[in-house]
């Protein structure tokens, strides 16, 4: 396996990582990225594998997994319940919770209610100064949709945005002492605060996904409570973060390609193109050969979701966006037992969003040219400052 080189907080980088991917991918199907200290598979063809290989799997094998260190342990606390950091039979049956409150109609119930608050975000964009799109539209948008969905009072939408945020900083490859301290505040308030407000909505269940969960719980034998709180603030955290950023790199994407128009195959080729998670990592559970790369449990592997949609052994012209392009097999949402949840309520969130702008704002422009934040493994814009 060839080894390659490159700092994934260098500046050039972060603006634009796919000549790096480009170059990854002519050294192989996996390549040792020296930085992450591990190999990375960089096609479409071993990402697609190693997604769908049972042999490998998110949860670190207990025998390796050490006690995390102590200025982390609220953070760690709650990804031990988390079902995105867990493998069968927790994963499936934490996992087969909350895909029954996911349902295509559910879901699809949701549409008139995007659109309305696409609607009244879009009527206060003020009319004659550029203004920045990403706190106007694309943060609140799906921030407020999960909100409701859970049944969470969107008044705390800014202070579960600060949380969230500060949570999922501990992710990114520029990690510094005083990012690990902010995440685990976060994860320690959003706990006690998730806590406090199951206690609260005990005694009044509605039709949201919480009064489900709790249900669950009170059975006993589907769900601890800790699973409930981690589960609520996985949702919270994963039902905006990535939705935000595709919207914006959507947005950025479609303005520099001649306008705003958009179907279904639109959003999956903004998907393709310029997704907002670039890096997941999987743990092996046996010693195995594949790509002719000897693992050894518990030896980890980098795949490269962003690079795979760049692979033109895959799709034709890979570097070219094409929103008429026929986009299946994509990785942007995963794939295999972890395969995004959220993934039918982020497409119906992007497609209404930039219908709508699209309809209300047709002459919507860019202002100032923008920059992407330095966040690896995480791809989204600082700003996206625009004119309508
Ligand atoms: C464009 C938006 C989104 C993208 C690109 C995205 C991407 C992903 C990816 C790549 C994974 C799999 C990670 C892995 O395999 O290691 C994942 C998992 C997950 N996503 Fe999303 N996601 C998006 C939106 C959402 C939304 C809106 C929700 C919730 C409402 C959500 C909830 C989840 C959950 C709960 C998981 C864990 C699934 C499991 O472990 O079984 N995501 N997402």
């Amino acid at each position: 396996m060839q080894s390659v080189s490159q700092s994934p907080t260098e500046p050039a980088f972060v603006q634009n990582p796919y000549p790096f991917y480009a170059r990854a991918r002519a050294s192989g199907d996996l390549v040792f990225w020296e930085e992450f200290n591990m190999p990375c598979a960089t096609t479409h063809k071993a990402v697609h594998a190693f997604l769908r290989d049972k042999r490998f799997g998110r949860e670190c094998p207990a025998e390796l997994s050490a006690k995390p260190p102590l200025h982390l342990s609220d953070f760690y606390a709650l990804e031990s319940h988390s079902m995105l950091e867990l493998e069968a039979p927790r994963h499936t049956r934490l996992r087969s919770l909350v895909l029954r409150a996911f349902t295509s109609r559910r879901i699809k119930e949701l549409a008139p209610e995007i659109e309305h608050l696409c609607h009244s975000l879009i009527d206060a964009f003020p009319e004659d100064a550029p203004f920045d799109l990403l706190p106007s539209y694309c943060t609140p948008l799906p921030v407020v949709i999960i909100c409701r969905l859970l049944g969470v009072p969107e008044e705390m939408a800014p202070e579960l945005l600060k949380w969230s945020n500060d949570m999922v900083s501990l992710y990114q490859a520029r990690r510094t002492p005083e990012i690990e301290q902010t995440a685990n505040a976060a994860a320690r308030d959003f706990a006690a605060f998730m806590r406090s407000y199951v206690d609260k909505r005990r005694q009044s269940p509605a039709d949201d996904l919480i009064s489900e969960l709790i249900a669950a719980e009170e059975d006993g034998a589907k769900l601890s409570t800790d699973e409930l709180i981690a589960t609520c603030i996985l949702l919270l955290n994963a039902g905006h973060e990535a939705t935000v950023h595709t919207l914006g790199n959507g947005v950025k994407t479609l303005l520099s390609h001649g306008g705003l128009v958009a179907d279904s195959q639109t959003v999956e080729e903004i998907l393709r193109y310029d997704p907002p998670l670039h890096m997941f990592t999987r743990y092996a559970y046996e010693d195995v050969t594949l790509f002719e790369h000897s693992f050894k449990r518990g030896d980890q592997i980098a795949l490269l979701l962003a690079s795979s949609g760049r692979d033109s052994a895959q799709w034709d012209t890979a570097d070219k966006f094409d929103p008429a392009r026929n986009v299946s097999t994509n990785h942007a949402f995963g794939g295999g037992a972890h395969f995004c949840v959220g993934a039918p309520l982020a497409r119906l969130e992007l497609l209404i969003a930039l219908q709508t702008l699209h309809a209300r704002c047709p002459n919507l422009r860019s202002a100032a040219p923008s920059e992407y934040a330095n966040l690896y493994h995480f791809h989204g814009l600082k700003t996206l400052m625009v004119s309508t």
